[in-house]
Formats: structure tokens, C-alpha cells, sequence
């Protein structure tokens, strides 16, 4: 770790911030005052969801491709649109994982590349802090509150005390919730990404209408599991053959509901434990890209009206992978004085609390999949 650089501005600083860890190539100049406004001055994503949908999933070495074709075109617009110039940066902030290896490998050398020949510091950030601190890119969102992360490689109730200060109250066992939607999605032949068309699916659907499993509800602790919602939700689909749409539609809508409830049901538990270490006022946030589902969010909403915190989520376009995340983390840290040497590395796995994960390392890793 170098120290603060002395050259930045005693206002502010300019950070551009690169994120290329699984499917969306991005990259976002962010302005973070010292009195902790910030000012997201451009934020482009390119996303592959084209080259990979024939196939219904990522595939690893696609993406990596993809990221590379991009990566310096989408860079060089993230300051045009900022109408900065390069010299203009204090930092340049990159996703040094968790993720698909070959795509966090891409943006990370870049930025190396960038701040040798700007001569900035370097910082590799963890892709889950870049969520976990997204809803302060648009508003006041003190620590510390309670996070419920929920993306496609990822599902986990977090205490934020702090930059870098997280304490895991619950994780997966197996699947993500994300993860969960996609492959159910691709079962019912929805379309790629999952996730989005699942949701428009389940709009003409009674969401009563077919009973399956809600794993871990009930239980006293905060983690969840979701391959047996899966494997009973692809069960329920063999059994309609080939029934109407309509038949399908409630399955959407049946699936949905069912994921809702095991979150607000696992996040319940995670609030009475949040507000037993904790005074008040209590803050609840919901981030990554399942935070877009509209039926979740006004689930959240009530248990958040119920147990008195305020729900904050950041809007649709930082639910999803993005760089402006990725730049204000860069930022928070650079305030901190917490730059990285070239030496940093890409890693396919970075649970955001290292400690607790190796305390338990059974479900301290949060899952198996890429972004473990
Ligand atoms: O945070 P994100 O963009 O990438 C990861 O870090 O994983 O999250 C992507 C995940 C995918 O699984 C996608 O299907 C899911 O978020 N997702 C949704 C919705 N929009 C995106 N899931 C349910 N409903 C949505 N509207
Ligand atoms: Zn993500």
C-alpha cells in the first residue's frame, strides 16, 4: 500500500473506475467531495447479453474476449463523456475480483496500464464492496447499515460498519439467488438475462397458484439455500407440458413470490440481529442486480416499514454491474490513503469479510459458483 498522494485536490478527487468482472464491460468517472458528495460524471456499460444468449449463460472465455474488444474504447468515452482529460485523474480503480478470472484479469491490467503511464495510484477493488456502497452514489447513506447483497453470484446479509468493515450475519449455502432466476429462467426457455425475463413473465401469473419449497424458512439464522427451489421449480415445469402460456406465467409469478418470501423471511432474522448490536436508526439496503425485481424491492419494503428501518436502494442503473461503484469505493479508499502497489492481483474469490470467512470457511465463501 503507497500513501495518499499529496498532488490531490483538498476538495475532492476524480477517480475513473473499471468494471469487467463477469459480464458487462463499464467504466465511470466519479467526483467525491471530501465532505462525502459525490458526482457521478459519466458511467458507460457495454454488456454482452447478445454474444452470450445463444447460449443462455456466460461463457467464460466469450466474456473475456468481449472485455478485451472493449475495454479501451469504453475508457476513453467514460472521460469524453466526463469531459475530463486523462491528466485530470487522481486514481484509476479497477475490480480485482471476486469474478470470472479472464475478465477481471482484462480490467485490472488495464487500469495497471493506465496508472504507470499517468503515473496515479492504483486500486484494486472487491466487486461486492463496490454493491455494497452503490446506494451512496446518489444519496446520504451513513454507516452502518444492514446490506442484503443479492446478484447473480451472490446472496448474503451483511452489517456495513465501515469501508472495508463488513460482518456476514448470513450467506447462501449453495446457488445464488440471481443465479437461481437465470437457470430457471432457462429452463422455462424465458430468454437471457433470466432474471429481467423471468419478471415480465410472471406479470400475467397468480403467484398462488403452484406451492414450492421455501428453504431455511423458519429458521432462527440468516443463511439461505435455493438448489431445492430450483430443481422443484423445473419439476413443476416438466409437469405442465405442453399447458398455455398462462400456465407458465404462473410459475413465473409462483417462483417469484417464493424467492421473495425466503429473502424477507432470511432478512428478518439478520434485522433482529442488526439491531441488537446496533442503535438506532436503522438502515437497510438492498444491492446487485436482483435489487431491480420490483416485487422483491416492495417486499423489502413492507419488512423494512415493519421493523423500522429505512429502506435505501440505489437506482435501477447501479443495481447492475457498473463502474461507477467501482470508482467511489476507488475514491473512499484513496481518501483513506488505501492505494495498491502494481502487484495487486485477480482473484477469482475475495470474500468481502476476510475474517469471518475463514472462521467458517463451510459457508464463509460465500458459494461455488464464478464469483465465490
Ligand atoms: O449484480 P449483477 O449485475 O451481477 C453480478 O454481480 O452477479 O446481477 C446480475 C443478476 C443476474 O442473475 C440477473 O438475472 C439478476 O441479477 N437480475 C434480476 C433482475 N434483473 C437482474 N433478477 C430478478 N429480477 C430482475 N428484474
Ligand atoms: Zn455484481
Amino acid at each position: 500500500m503507497l500513501d495518499t498522494p499529496t498532488h490531490i485536490s483538498d476538495k475532492s478527487v476524480l477517480v475513473l473506475g473499471i468494471e469487467s468482472s463477469c459480464d458487462e464491460t463499464a467504466a465511470s468517472v466519479v467526483r467525491r467531495y471530501k465532505d462525502g458528495r459525490v458526482e457521478v460524471l459519466s458511467s458507460l456499460v457495454a454488456s454482452q447479453n447478445e454474444v452470450h444468449a445463444p447460449y443462455g449463460g456466460v461463457v467464460p472465455e466469450i466474456a473475456a474476449r468481449a472485455h478485451m474488444q472493449k475495454i479501451e474504447s469504453i475508457t476513453a468515452s467514460a472521460l469524453k463523456d466526463a469531459k475530463i482529460t486523462w491528466s485530470d485523474l487522481d486514481a484509476v480503480a479497477a475490480t480485482a475480483g471476486p469474478g470470472l478470472i479472464g475478465g477481471v484479469m482484462t480490467g485490472l491490467m488495464a487500469a495497471k496500464g493506465l496508472a504507470v503511464s499517468l503515473n496515479i495510484p492504483l486500486i484494486g477493488i472487491n466487486h461486492l464492496e463496490g454493491h455494497a456502497l452503490s446506494p451512496r452514489l446518489t444519496q446520504d447513506c451513513p454507516f452502518p447499515y444492514l446490506l442484503l447483497l443479492v446478484s447473480g453470484g451472490h446472496t448474503q446479509l451483511l452489517s456495513v460498519d465501515g469501508v472495508g468493515d463488513f460482518t456476514r450475519l448470513g450467506s447462501t449455502v449453495d446457488d445464488a439467488a440471481g443465479e437461481t432466476f437465470d437457470k430457471t429462467a432457462k429452463i422455462m426457455s424465458l430468454g437471457f438475462p433470466g432474471g429481467p425475463a423471468l419478471e415480465r413473465m410472471a406479470e400475467f401469473g397468480n403467484s398462488k397458484a403452484i406451492k414450492l419449497p421455501r428453504p431455511f424458512k423458519g429458521k432462527p439464522h440468516a443463511d439461505f439455500s435455493f438448489s431445492g427451489l430450483k430443481t422443484a421449480t423445473a419439476r413443476a415445469f416438466d409437469k405442465l407440458g405442453n399447458s398455455c402460456e398462462q400456465g407458465k406465467a404462473d410459475l413465473a409469478a409462483s417462483f417469484q413470490q417464493t424467492v421473495s418470501d425466503v429473502l424477507c423471511d432470511r432478512t428478518q432474522n439478520a434485522m433482529n440481529m442488526f439491531s441488537a448490536t446496533h442503535d438506532a436508526p436503522y438502515r437497510f439496503v438492498v444491492a446487485g442486480g436482483v435489487a431491480a425485481n420490483g416485487v422483491i424491492r416492495s417486499a423489502l419494503e413492507n419488512l423494512c416499514q415493519d421493523n423500522h428501518f429505512t429502506l435505501i436502494a440505489p437506482p435501477l442503473k447501479y443495481c447492475g454491474d457498473n463502474g461507477a461503484m467501482i470508482a467511489l469505493v476507488g475514491a473512499e479508499r484513496l481518501l483513506l490513503g488505501q492505494t495498491d502497489g502494481l502487484d495487486v492481483k485477480a482473484r477469482p474469490r475475495w470474500p468481502l469479510d476476510m475474517g469471518s470467512a475463514q472462521n467458517n470457511p463451510a459457508s464463509g465463501f460465500g458459494k461455488k459458483g464464478p464469483k465465490s
